[in-house]
């Protein structure tokens, strides 16, 4: 997803406002769970949310997701905001979030995620992060 930044994006310093990144982190997770499911999904957790550098009026900001696992009717979703530079196209990282989107069905309750196909060590590697993360906080819910 690529936007640019506007007047109306930034803060009292010239710089995007970060609630204006999280609401584009937010889409960019909701066209990656669509595609997915090919259902509408809802925004249940966002986590690991990093603003790293700051991105200026006038940049050129593309956001990247990816899912990185899917389970029963959840699935994670990891999200990179990079700034592009207008003259070079060099990219650098500016913020990333992790987000959890549940499948809707007609109903309106959630329903079952279609499997996702690891096919990479890389994607292999995000999904069994993504099954640790899920049980700790399963784990961490369980015994509060
Ligand atoms: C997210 C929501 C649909 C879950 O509904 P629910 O009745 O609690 O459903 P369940 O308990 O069966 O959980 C369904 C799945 O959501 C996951 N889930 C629910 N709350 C979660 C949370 N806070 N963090 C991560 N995952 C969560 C569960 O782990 C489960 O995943 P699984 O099926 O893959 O195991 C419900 O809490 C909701 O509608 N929240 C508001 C969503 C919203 O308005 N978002 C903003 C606008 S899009």
């Amino acid at each position: 997803m690529t936007e640019l930044v506007l007047p109306q994006h930034t803060n009292a310093i010239g710089t995007a406002f970060g609630g204006v990144i999280m609401s584009w982190i937010d889409i960019c997770s909701s066209i990656a769970a669509k595609r997915h499911c090919g259902h509408v999904s809802v925004t249940a957790r966002v986590d690991a949310l990093e603003f790293k550098a700051p991105i200026k009026v006038g940049d050129v900001v593309r956001l990247t997701a990816r899912l990185n696992a899917a389970f029963k009717t959840s699935m994670e979703i990891g999200v990179r905001v990079e700034r592009e530079h207008a003259e070079t196209g060099d990219r650098a990282l500016c913020a990333d979030a992790r987000t959890t989107f549940v499948n809707i069905g007609d109903d309106g309750k959630p329903c079952p995620v279609p499997p996702l196909l690891a096919e990479t060590d890389e994607d292999r590697r995000l999904a069994a992060e993504a099954v640790h993360r899920r049980k700790r906080r399963l784990a961490a819910k369980g015994s509060s």
